[in-house]
């Protein structure tokens, strides 16, 4: 029996589309009423647990879970111990610094950056040596420049609407996003034919 950490939500599904396509469906989880976390099937050999996208990799990192499908976003802010083993390619969005087209940056004085995303924003500007202050927000975060509350913003853009909608712009680029198959190190040794076969079916349908 192989254990998926599934992310909640539109990745989740198109994940599980992707898997039971590959012969580990598990119908139960299409239920949208259902409230149950744990899907088993046993004929396929594989149990799913539903869990926060945030939370993929803290149950794939301490062994909860053999395999999970985690955002490149996750695995660069919690740099958690797994083995990133393949890019299923969907989920595809920018991790960008975002904030008014006019806004000119005072290197005087720290850059203030509000984000969901500290480690990925510290660790950006300590490469072109720029001194910040973080503002850790939770949602939300294209208020903060609105508000004056920061500066810029560093987060996610996938269609851009959120940034157009509230008249900011993407200053820079920071890292490219997509969804990424993990594993669990020591599962990856004692089931390793199992999660490659499983790496193997997702290799064949994702789409690039
Ligand atoms: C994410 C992200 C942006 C938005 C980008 O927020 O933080 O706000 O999506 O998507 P877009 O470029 O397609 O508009 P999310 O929906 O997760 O909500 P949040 O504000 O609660 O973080």
């Amino acid at each position: 029996m192989i254990s998926v950490a599934l992310p909640k939500g539109r990745l989740g599904e198109e994940v599980y589309a992707l898997l039971a396509d590959a012969g580990y469906s598990c119908d139960e989880i299409l239920d949208k009423k259902t409230r149950k976390l744990v899907f088993e099937n046993k004929e396929h050999t594989v149990r799913y647990f539903q869990v926060k996208p945030t939370d993929v990799a803290v149950y794939v990192e301490r062994g909860a879970a053999d395999v999970g499908i985690a955002g490149k976003d996750i695995l660069m802010e919690y740099s958690p111990d797994v083995y990133e083993l393949l890019d299923l390619g969907i989920g595809k969005c920018r991790m960008c610094i975002a904030g008014f087209a006019e806004f000119t940056d005072n290197t005087d004085r720290p850059l203030r950056v509000a984000t969901k995303f500290p480690h990925i924003a510290r660790s950006y500007y300590e490469e072109i040596g720029r001194d910040i202050d973080i503002i850790k927000l939770h949602g939300s975060i294209e208020l903060a420049p609105i508000l004056k509350l920061s500066d810029v913003i560093c987060d996610i853009v996938e269609t851009g609407s959120t940034l157009r909608e509230n008249n900011l712009v993407v200053r820079e680029e920071v890292a490219k996003i997509s969804a990424r198959f993990i594993a669990n190190k020591v599962s990856f040794r004692f089931a390793n034919e199992e999660i490659l076969k499983m790496k193997n079916a997702l290799e064949n349908r994702r789409v690039i």
